[in-house]
Formats: structure tokens, C-alpha cells, sequence
């Protein structure tokens, strides 16, 4: 406390310039946190809030990290990771997408979060222009604005139950002036995935003015479009395109608490991704690299098993939700979340904090992940069925009563 009972924060307010940056102010604060927050403590709540499923990670990934731990793995690797994890990244890389990867074009990352982050700090200049495909998860439209770049949001809308783009609107968003293009399929929170004949017209449209296309392709192998040959650009781009890839561990093998992704550039960018990393975390932990070449190596029939058993929850969630009256589901592709709406109802904050407290439902508001999605809230599937249904019911049961 100062003095005459200014806190110290009103002080130097007052007497200096403010103790914050613009753009960290600035920053939205999670509506995801907001509710999980109002929620915490209260009893026997049914949770579907977050991005992750209740079971742990596979233990033969788990095994390979702990024998890596035990062998005394405990020391920095190299800034882009090590040497095995990336030999792994390369060889899988090349299995799924059907080219060979070159070994400085792969960098380690802590987490999809780092990767997209990294990417944007070695490509955006404050004022740069953005334009993002949303709704979206929050980062990605956040870190462009801590970075001080200007964005253009390209909206998804619902037609005929299913959420879509129109490719005519966000090629007419991507100016000569335009620097980096955002884009996440399957999208975190709809399930929208991009359809394959838009994806080379983009890739042209960016070569042609020489834009940046970075893509957010943590839900790759969760798409139920096309479950074999996931719909990346890297099965389409050349190495030199301006085409980065984040991606992660932590959907497709439930490795979400291990903080492990990666990034594919172009070899020249290399460089500079290098010394961002060495300026953000240096590199990632050494024994939990050796579980993300665990994982690789064993991705085949894992990631398979995972992909069905979450379109067949998909599939139960979005039939359950449609059978409810009053409620409207739209049809996820891909990922693992179901956004629905409660006819009537247009503010998903308010509306979350009310199905906590009166039906003990905890779901994502849409409100977080942009404006095209309030109204909407998200309720993830990577839990198992006996919690879905239980939530189902609940649901059923408040909409039952009057909402
Ligand atoms: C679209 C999207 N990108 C990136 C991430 C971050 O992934 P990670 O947990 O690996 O940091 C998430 C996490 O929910 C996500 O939904």
C-alpha cells in the first residue's frame, strides 16, 4: 500500500507511464477461464470444457520418457530439438504427407502454444496485416495482437447445420499489403475442416503476393474426412513456399500436460526459428523428447484406434444434442468439439455460468472463441461415453424444466 490509500499499481499509474505494455493489456482475458472459474468448487459437475479427454497418455509413450529419465537424459538439447526426436519428426513427416522433409526445415517446440508462437515472432512486424480464419482458438488471433499486428477476421458461418467458409471472402481478404494468413483445420472450436479443392487455390493465391500461410494442424489426424491422408498443406506446398506448420503431440497421442509440438518451415527461415527458440525456452526437456520419438514411431495403428473412437463419439454427442428439443448442434468434421446453440439464447457466457449452477454442465462459452461463435457453446468429446451421456441427460432434464 502507498500512501493516503493508493495501492501501488494506482501510484505509479498516476506519477509514471503505465506499468504494462499496450498490447499486453490489451489482451483478452479467457472467457473458458471465466467459467471454469465461476464453476470451481462446485460439486458433481460434468466437465467438457477443456480441450483434453480424462484418460492419460498411452504408457507405452510414458514408458520411454521415464527409462529416458532414469538413463539420466537430464540435460539441454539442441535450440531445434534432439537429434533422434527430429530424425523421428522427419521419418513421420514423410510417411503421412509423401515427401522427404529436410532435417533443418523440423524444429522441437514446447507445445503447440510455443509453435505458433515462434512462428509469428520470426515473421510478423508490428502493424503487419493478418488475416485469420474464425472463429478460432483464442492464441491464435491473441499472439498477432501481443506482437502488434493489425488482423482481418474471415468468418465461418453455419448453413444447412455444418459450418463453412466462403474461400471467394478470405481470397478477397488476402491483399498484396497482407503479410501472414491463419488458418485452423479441423478448427478449434467448430470442427470445420477445409475442404481439399480450397486448399490450392489458397496456396496460390498466397504464392502469388507472396503472403505467409501458417497453419495450426494440431487436429490433423482427428479429421474424419479423410482419415488416412490428412488434408495439410505440406502435402501440396514445396520447401521454399512462405508455408509453416505448427502442430503437436497433444491431441493426436493425449500428451496435452507434456508441453511438446513442432514446427515445419521453410530451411531458410531456420535460422531465425533457431534463435527464437534459444530466446523463448531453449529447448524442450530432453527425456520428454524421447516419449514425442516413442510416440512417432508408434503413431500408425495408435493415432487409427483414437480417430475412430472419437468420430464414434462425435457421432453420439451430435446425434444425443439433436435429439433434444430446442437445441441446435452443428456437425463437426474433425477435432473433438461440438458446438451447439440453445434456441433463444444469444449470450454464451451468461448462459454457461446459468448450466453450471443449475444443471451442473460445465461447457466452453462460444463468446471465447470470437463473435461469430456467441451464442454457441462447445462441449469437447475426448471423455469417455458414460461422462457424455450423464451430460446429455443433464442437459435434457434443464431444457426439459425451461431452460
Ligand atoms: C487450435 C489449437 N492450436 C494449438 C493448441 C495448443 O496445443 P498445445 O497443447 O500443444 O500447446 C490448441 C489447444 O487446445 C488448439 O486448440
Amino acid at each position: 500500500m502507498a500512501r493516503d490509500g493508493q495501492t501501488i499499481s494506482d501510484f505509479a499509474t498516476a506519477a509514471g507511464p503505465p506499468l504494462a505494455r499496450a498490447a499486453a493489456r490489451d489482451l483478452a482475458v479467457s472467457q473458458v477461464r471465466e467459467v471454469a472459474n465461476a464453476g470451481f468448487g462446485a460439486p458433481d459437475l460434468a466437465k467438457f470444457w477443456f480441450g483434453e479427454g480424462d484418460q492419460p497418455t498411452p504408457a507405452f509413450i510414458r514408458e520411454a520418457a521415464a527409462q529416458a529419465l532414469a538413463e539420466g537424459r537430464t540435460f539441454y538439447t539442441h535450440n531445434r530439438g534432439a537429434a533422434d526426436l527430429r530424425e523421428a519428426l522427419g521419418d513421420y513427416l514423410q510417411g503421412l504427407h509423401g515427401r522427404a522433409f529436410h532435417p533443418d526445415g523440423v524444429s522441437i517446440t514446447s507445445g503447440g502454444v510455443s509453435a505458433l508462437m515462434i512462428a509469428m515472432q520470426a515473421v510478423l512486424d508490428p502493424g503487419d496485416h493478418v488475416v485469420a480464419v474464425t472463429p478460432v482458438w483464442p492464441n491464435l488471433v491473441e499472439i498477432p495482437r501481443i506482437l502488434s499486428a493489425r488482423l482481418t477476421r474471415v468468418g465461418l458461418r453455419v448453413d444447412d447445420g455444418v459450418w463453412r467458409l466462403d474461400l471467394h471472402e478470405l481470397l478477397s481478404a488476402i491483399t498484396p499489403g497482407t503479410r501472414l494468413v491463419l488458418l485452423n483445420s479441423p478448427n478449434n472450436p467448430t470442427g470445420w475442416v477445409l475442404p481439399p479443392e480450397d486448399r490450392a487455390p489458397l496456396l496460390d493465391h498466397c504464392r502469388r503476393l507472396g503472403v505467409w500461410l501458417l497453419t495450426d494442424d494440431v487436429y490433423e489426424r482427428l479429421d474424419f474426412t479423410s482419415p488416412g491422408a490428412p488434408g495439410s498443406f505440406l502435402t501440396l506446398g514445396d520447401p521454399d513456399d512462405r508455408l509453416i506448420s505448427a502442430n503437436s503431440f497433444s491431441k493426436g497421442w493425449r500428451m496435452t500436460g507434456w508441453r511438446l509440438g513442432w514446427l515445419v518451415a521453410p530451411p531458410s527461415l531456420e535460422p531465425e526459428i533457431g534463435k527464437l527458440l534459444e530466446f523463448n525456452t531453449s529447448c524442450p526437456p530432453d527425456f520428454l523428447q524421447a516419449g514425442g520419438v516413442a510416440a512417432l514411431r508408434g503413431a500408425g495403428p495408435y493415432i487409427d484406434d483414437l480417430r475412430h473412437e472419437l468420430a464414434a463419439r462425435r457421432d453420439r454427442l451430435w446425434t444425443g444434442l439433436a435429439a433434444i428439443p430446442g437445441i441446435e448442434a452443428a456437425r463437426p468434421d474433425g477435432g473433438m468439439y461440438v458446438l451447439f446453440r440453445v434456441v433463444g439464447e444469444t449470450r454464451s457466457v451468461a448462459l454457461a455460468k446459468r448450466l453450471i449452477a443449475e444443471a451442473g454442465l460445465g461447457l466452453a462459452p462460444g463468446a471465447a472463441f470470437g463473435s461469430e461463435s456467441e451464442g454457441w457453446l462447445r462441449w469437447c468429446f475426448a471423455t469417455e461415453e458414460a461422462a457424455m451421456d450423464k451430460g446429455l441427460s443433464r442437459l435434457a432434464r434443464w431444457m426439459q424444466r425451461g431452460g
